[in-house]
């Protein structure tokens, strides 16, 4: 085999005469640094020893992605994909797996052109979303051609369409609409071969795969087809604050448990839980009224009055969770954010699926309490997630009642700092392990984890038996139809990260 060195130089090479000009950075451009940090979204990963790609490639269409790959293939050089850089370990920019074993790894990175675009089809209800779009786009393009359509995407309106996408997604009408990625129709992807295929051309087995079976494995998605939801002329919102001492907030975090779950789909009332404080939200697909009267008859101890409530639009209460506050401007919503990181974040995640005990919860305000502490955000399912056969997709948590984020974040810097809130996150999950999803222990794919387990030893080997321990928490049974998948579309394993889905052994 040719050593690194000479693969990478063939690599750049063959870049530059497969590619236009301008579309590739490397060590030596000028602008390699300001690239590759643009859609950096932890500082964690954004550091001197942060080991970084030989070439980025701004692709601004198909073609673009195709020549990267192919060059990659050809020249031994792993190709990972970038959309909106929010990855939780950073693995669309950053390969300690390339690094452990000597090798080089280049960036596709989607933010630009064609495959940044959303072409909206309002009698359709349909629209085609390039990966580099982020959600806030998305919702933006949706809004401009129609009041009365949405769609069921992130919080957080920078989150890329591609990442997204590509680990199921959801955000605040999942009760009503399920997974993003459930309402995914077609897409166009490219393959290890470097191939364009849309649904018909991969197959269903294939397409099955890249919607929610994780990021970064079977290729390149470029574009998404999507169903787009009907949306209420007037939606209501509200976020109510029941400190600790002045409510009985582990009375509500206990009853919360068992109520959003089974509210009408309409409802979604997620909980944030920081400091000494349960913060309460809702997003109701309809007048007040309707949430008064869910709330009245289904959790009068949270003590919901219409006074709480906020009646506006939908794409409204889109800037209203993603930026707290009513009357912003909608083109917030095209704000992709810092173009350098500005903070350090680490996150794991949980499903429930036993209502856990009050005297946990009460726990918890000592653990919140802590120097270090971050946050947890609890997201109700049911309705209907509830309705999908774990196996539909590769998302298999349909039937928890819900989903806990501990999420820990910083601006300091050094490893002191970082220590603490990280120490925070994992010794919290620590604690909860007793009350949450067993055999194994769930995990969202899109809040990655990498304490969950790597596929690889200290050769850069992928192994199955690894990648299994990590696999079956996100993906549960549907981890070894994921494995076949591979198996048969990317055997060579060209598409790998540190928790890439491996092809099935032989
Ligand atoms: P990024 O570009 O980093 O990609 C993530 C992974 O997917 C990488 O492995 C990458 O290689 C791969 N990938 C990227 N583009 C691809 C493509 N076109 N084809 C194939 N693979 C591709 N989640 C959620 O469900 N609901 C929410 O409300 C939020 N909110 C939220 C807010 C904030 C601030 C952050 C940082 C994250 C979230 N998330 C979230 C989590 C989010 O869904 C997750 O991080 C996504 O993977 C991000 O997608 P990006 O394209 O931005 O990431």
């Amino acid at each position: 085999a040719a050593a690194p060195a000479n693969q990478t130089a063939g690599f750049l090479d063959c870049l530059a005469v497969s590619l236009p000009p301008g579309v590739v950075y490397t060590h030596a451009s000028r602008s390699y640094q300001s690239v590759l940090e643009s859609s950096i979204k932890n500082l964690l990963f954004d550091t001197p020893s942060t080991p970084t790609p030989v070439a980025i490639v701004e692709a601004t269409d198909a073609t673009h992605v195709q020549a990267a790959v192919r060059c990659g293939a050809r020249h031994g050089v792993t190709v990972r994909s970038r959309s909106g850089g929010h990855d939780y370990e950073g693995l669309s920019y950053r390969s300690v797996l390339d690094a452990s074993r000597g090798a080089s790894f280049a960036v596709v990175d989607m933010a630009g052109g064609e495959l940044r675009a959303v072409h909206v089809d309002v009698s359709g209800r349909t629209a085609w979303v390039g990966s580099g779009a982020t959600l806030g786009e998305v919702y933006y393009a949706i809004a401009k051609s129609s009041s009365r359509l949405g769609f069921p995407g992130s919080v957080g309106p920078t989150v890329g369409v591609g990442g997204f996408l590509s680990g199921g997604g959801f955000g605040l009408m999942l009760r009503k609409h399920g997974l993003a990625a459930d309402l995914v129709l077609d897409a166009k992807l490219v393959n290890a071969k470097g191939d364009l295929l849309d649904r018909a051309a991969m197959g269903e087995d294939l397409f099955w795969a890249i919607r929610g079976g994780g990021g970064g494995n079977f290729g390149i998605v470029v574009s998404w087809k999507i169903r787009l939801v009907p949306v209420p002329e007037t939606v209501t919102v509200f976020t109510v604050h029941r400190p600790r001492n002045q409510y009985s907030a582990t009375d509500l975090l206990t009853k919360w448990q068992t109520v959003s779950p089974s509210l009408p789909n309409d409802v979604f009332l997620r909980v944030v839980v920081q400091n000494q404080e349960a913060q309460f939200e809702s997003l109701y697909l309809g007048p007040h009224a309707g949430l008064v009267a869910a709330m009245t008859t289904n959790f009068p101890e949270l003590g919901v009055k219409a006074k709480d409530c906020i009646e506006m639009t939908w794409i409204q209460s889109v800037l209203y969770f993603a930026f707290y506050g009513t009357g912003k401007p909608v083109e917030m919503l095209l704000d992709r954010g810092p173009t350098k990181p500005d903070r350090s974040f680490k996150a794991k995640s949980d499903y429930v699926h036993e209502p856990i005990p009050s005297h946990v919860w009460e726990n918890t305000w000592s653990w919140l309490l802590k120097d270090g502490a971050g946050l947890l955000i609890l997201d109700p399912y049911g309705g209907k997630m509830a309705g999908f056969s774990p196996a539909a997709t590769p998302f298999p948590h349909r039937q928890a009642l819900y989903n806990i984020q501990y999420y820990g974040f910083w601006s300091e810097s050094g490893t002191a700092a970082a220590e603490k809130h990280m120490g925070w996150v994992r010794g919290i999950y620590r604690e909860m392990e007793p009350y949450v999803s067993k055999n194994p222990r769930g995990a969202y794919v899109n809040y990655r984890d990498l304490d969950l387990g790597v596929n690889y030893d200290g050769d850069g080997v992928t192994s199955y038996e690894k990648a299994r321990v990590w696999g079956e928490a996100y993906f549960k049974g549907n981890f070894e139809r994921l494995a076949k998948v591979k198996a048969k579309v990317d055997s060579d394993n060209n598409f790998k990260n540190e928790q890439s889905i491996p092809p099935f052994p032989n």
